[in-house]
């Protein structure tokens, strides 16, 4: 006999499969180490707080750094392990029954689904045309259905790592009341944000992230943003305490520190225009630029073989080939100067070769 919600049982278990390779370009992960940069901070700022208690001072410090960094008051801010955390908390908020469904278009993050499914709560998909447009009219005829619960946009949007115009994300906030996500994990690379709409529309939640611009992926952090009235409700599914003080604290590091990682992330968008003007000159090869810390690429009918040809090489990268108008592609994360020089290094010596 199963034992657990009966939809479970032919649902697969969330499992990131990643090869550990020496360059490993594949999750949109930094190469600067919060603990390296800013070893002596966070030593000497763990000294005042105590792993024996449940809370401390750090929590009220951070929320109102937080606050400072994102330009928002305390109380529209929430914050959870990760952009993830808070999709799970958002998605089981709103989940009224087996009926209930969130939209989004696709591809987008796989992991909506994945959290979609833990919480029973449907996700339905608007596919990007092969320009990745997206068709605002088909969400919002979507989302009209009384069961849909919540309209999510990624932006930018990963893998595609394009935006939506403002002219489209107004459009869709002004024909809905359903709360609308908007997930700006990639915020400090795109520098487009829609958090001063949230005073205007009250059903208007966003998702930033410390993974990407911030370097700290590991860390697992990551908040949310809304109205006051918004944090409450969804502070009623969430775990006590879901945060430990140690990740509080580093967090709060990084934000004190923040010079360091925006400079950083200020490299990156460097380095991604330069590696993609270097692509761009090999004719054979399609190359999308972002505004994230990724790009796109496809080789056509030879991209498995050139995934595979870097993977030889020591080289991970991001097959994201699932969806259709996705087949051929792969995704590669910027990362060190020397990791862009040997990976654009060796996808010309592919090329010349094999193509
Ligand atoms: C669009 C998007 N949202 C959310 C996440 C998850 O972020 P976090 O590491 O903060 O959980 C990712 C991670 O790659 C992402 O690309």
């Amino acid at each position: 006999m199963y034992l657990f919600r009966k939809n479970l049982e032919a649902q697969k278990a969330v499992n990131i499969n990643v090869p550990r390779k020496r360059r490993m370009m594949c999750l949109n992960e930094s190469t600067l180490d919060p603990f390296e940069a800013i070893k002596d901070k966070i030593i000497d700022k763990m000294k005042d707080v105590h792993l024996n208690r449940y809370f401390n001072d750090v929590t009220g410090q951070l929320y109102t750094k937080l606050a400072e960094y994102a330009e928002v008051e305390e109380d529209q801010l929430v914050f959870g392990n990760g952009v993830d955390e808070m999709l799970y908390y958002l998605f089981t908020a709103v989940r009224e029954s087996s009926e209930s469904f969130a939209v989004s278009f696709s591809p987008s993050y796989f992991d909506y689904k994945s959290y979609c499914n833990a919480v029973g709560l449907t996700i339905k998909h608007v596919n990007l045309d092969e320009n990745y447009a997206n068709d605002i009219d088909a969400f919002l005829e979507i989302a009209a259905d009384d069961n849909c619960k919540l309209l999510i946009l990624c932006n930018p949007n990963n893998p595609t790592g394009q935006l939506l115009t403002e002219e489209q994300v107004l459009r869709i906030l002004n024909n809905t009341d359903k709360l609308v996500l908007i997930d700006e994990t990639y915020f400090e690379f795109s520098k487009v944000t829609y958090k001063n709409l949230i005073s205007k529309y009250s059903n208007l939640i966003i998702t930033r992230s410390f993974s990407k611009a911030f370097s700290a992926a590991g860390l697992r952090f990551g908040y949310l943003i809304s109205n006051a009235d918004n944090i409450v409700q969804l502070k009623k599914v969430m775990t006590a305490f879901n945060i430990g003080l140690m990740t509080q604290t580093i967090a709060l590091c990084i934000l004190e520190e923040r010079h360091i990682f925006l400079a950083h992330t200020a490299e990156v968008i460097k380095f991604r225009n330069e590696v993609y003007a270097r692509l761009k000159k090999i004719p054979q090869l399609k190359v999308v630029n972002t505004h994230t810390n990724f790009l796109l690429l496809s080789l056509a009918d030879k991209t498995k073989q050139l995934f595979d040809f870097l993977q030889e090489n020591d080289i991970a990268l991001r097959d994201v080939g699932a969806h259709p108008i996705m087949k051929n592609h792969i995704r590669v994360t910027i990362s060190s100067k020397e990791d862009n020089d040997i990976f654009v290094q060796k996808v010309n010596e592919f090329v010349r070769e094999k193509c």
